[in-house]
């Protein structure tokens, strides 16, 4: 890229000379990444974008200057691209690459990172890692559990009947695509059912967490990590479930909402000050445990109980959705923001959010997750509005311009407003304006879905 200084005096001239050269490397699977081209192009900082991706996503294509398509998980392929193009640094979006240890071999190129190394990673690839670590740092934060290496029946039993009095979750120990949790009374009919269950997961991954299954509304609080710099984003609540009123099949998330004022209407205050704290105890608990600072973002994944909060797992990633909320809010550099995660030197002043509310509906084919029906199907999109914001997720451009869905969620929609209702309207407005064979969840984001959420506190927490 050519920087333009013609005009311009000393210490602006030299650091627009000097940060027009900037370059990011991208690797990508969909939407999520599509929302963090998006915020980094509007940095003033105007970095070059180089994207790798599964897919020849649009959002990708259009954002980026080059698009190289293939396995992220081919980490030969990666790194060739990476030591050819030699970025100033790399963003790393997806959990799988993360988990691989993928910012390990970045970094070993001399490439500084926005994604922990592999070992610091096991906060998500790994559930009993996860639930050790905070057991030692926030034994408060954690539901009582236990990680099994053997399979035990005797010992299972008497943990899940006796001990969990039969109300349990099974936790495959490794990234399994949001698959690997099981939850009694709803995947696992019987305590047999779960037993069998947790055989399976020590045969294939050689250990099984199990642990008490919490009763509440769950939430998640994402920060921005540099050690033990830890700054987080407005508060989130996802919708794993494919159809309306939260049934059916586990997804990726069929959508999400932020609210005005960073919180949630169903949280109480000292209940996202605790999150925030948990956020930070754990990125110092990652510290002393791998003895080198966590570089990237930190998803707490929380759950408001009766008593207050506890972790039901982290990320160690933007979420997706989650991104394409926070993201479009995010008015400083983010540009900016990744150089000073990579370098040590984020400060509460490089992040500003507007106070503004956001609900994304994700468009997903008509069966999925059951099966990949629409595979190829072409889908179009009306003019988006100023108040939403269209991300790609598995979909493809095909040479004359046309976009065919693949087998998971097509894309997401964003809507922006003063109010979640405000936003709920623009994000539902534009997802029943698109053609083709795609679905919604109509009620993400409404008023009657909140309430119900608001209910669910309000009787937990009697007093
Ligand atoms: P995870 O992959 O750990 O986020 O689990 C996936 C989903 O399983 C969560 O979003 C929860 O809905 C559910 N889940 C996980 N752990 C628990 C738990 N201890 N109690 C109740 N539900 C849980
Ligand atoms: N939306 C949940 C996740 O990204 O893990």
């Amino acid at each position: 890229m050519t920087p333009h200084c013609h005009g311009l005096t000393g210490l602006t001239m030299t650091m627009l000379c000097y940060t027009a050269d900037m370059k990011i490397l991208l690797v990508a699977s969909g939407a999520r990444e599509h929302a963090i081209a998006d915020a980094l192009s509007r940095s003033p900082q105007k970095p070059e974008i180089i994207s790798i991706c599964t897919t020849r996503n649009p959002g990708l294509k259009n954002l980026s200057r080059e698009l190289h398509v293939g396995n992220i998980l081919d980490f030969p392929w990666v790194m060739e691209i990476a030591k050819q193009t030699k970025p100033d640094l790399a963003i790393v979006g997806p959990d799988d690459p993360i988990g691989g240890g993928l910012a390990d071999l970045l970094e070993a190129a001399g490439i500084p990172t926005v994604a922990p190394k592999k070992s610091l990673a096991r906060i998500e690839s790994s559930k009993s890692f996860a639930r050790d670590l905070l057991q030692k740092a926030i034994p408060d934060s954690v539901p009582k559990y236990r990680v099994f290496t053997s399979y035990e029946p005797k010992e299972l039993n008497k943990f899940i009947a006796q001990d969990l009095k039969g109300d349990y979750v099974v936790k495959y120990d490794a990234l399994k695509g949001g698959k690997g949790v099981k939850v009694s009374g709803e995947h696992l009919a019987t305590i047999e059912e779960g037993m069998q269950y947790a055989k399976e997961c020590i045969e294939e991954g050689g250990r099984v967490v199990i642990e008490e299954k919490l009763v509440g509304v769950e939430f998640s609080l994402l920060s921005f990590v540099s050690g033990t710099q830890v700054i987080d984003m407005p508060a989130i609540q996802d919708h794993k479930r494919a159809y309306a009123g939260d049934t059916g099949p586990n997804t990726g998330g069929m959508g999400t909402y932020t609210d005005s004022d960073h919180s949630l209407p169903f949280l109480e205050e000292r209940d996202l000050q605790r999150a925030s704290e948990i956020n930070r105890l754990t990125a110092q608990a990652l510290l002393r445990e791998c003895r080198e600072p966590f570089r990237g973002i930190l998803y707490g994944g929380f759950i408001a109980v009766k008593d207050g909060i506890r972790v039901i797992e982290f990320n160690a990633r933007f979420g997706d959705p989650e991104a394409l909320n926070v993201l479009p809010l995010l008015s400083s550099d983010f540009a900016e923001i990744c150089r000073a995660i990579t370098q040590g030197t984020l400060t509460e002043d490089l992040v500003r959010f507007d106070h503004k509310a956001t609900v994304c509906k994700y468009l997903a084919p008509e069966s999925y997750p059951v099966s990949k029906d629409q595979k190829g199907t072409v889908v179009t999109f009306p003019p988006v509005p100023k108040n939403a914001r269209l991300f790609f997720g598995d979909i493809a451009e095909d040479e004359q311009g046309l976009l065919h869905v693949g087998g998971s969620r097509t894309a997401g929609i964003v809507g922006i407003g003063n109010s979640i209702a405000e936003a709920e309207q623009v994000a539902e407005e534009f997802c029943r304006k698109v053609q083709g064979q795609v679905r919604h969840r109509e009620d993400i984001g409404t008023a009657a879905l909140i309430g119900q959420r608001m209910k669910t506190m309000r009787s937990l927490r009697v007093r």
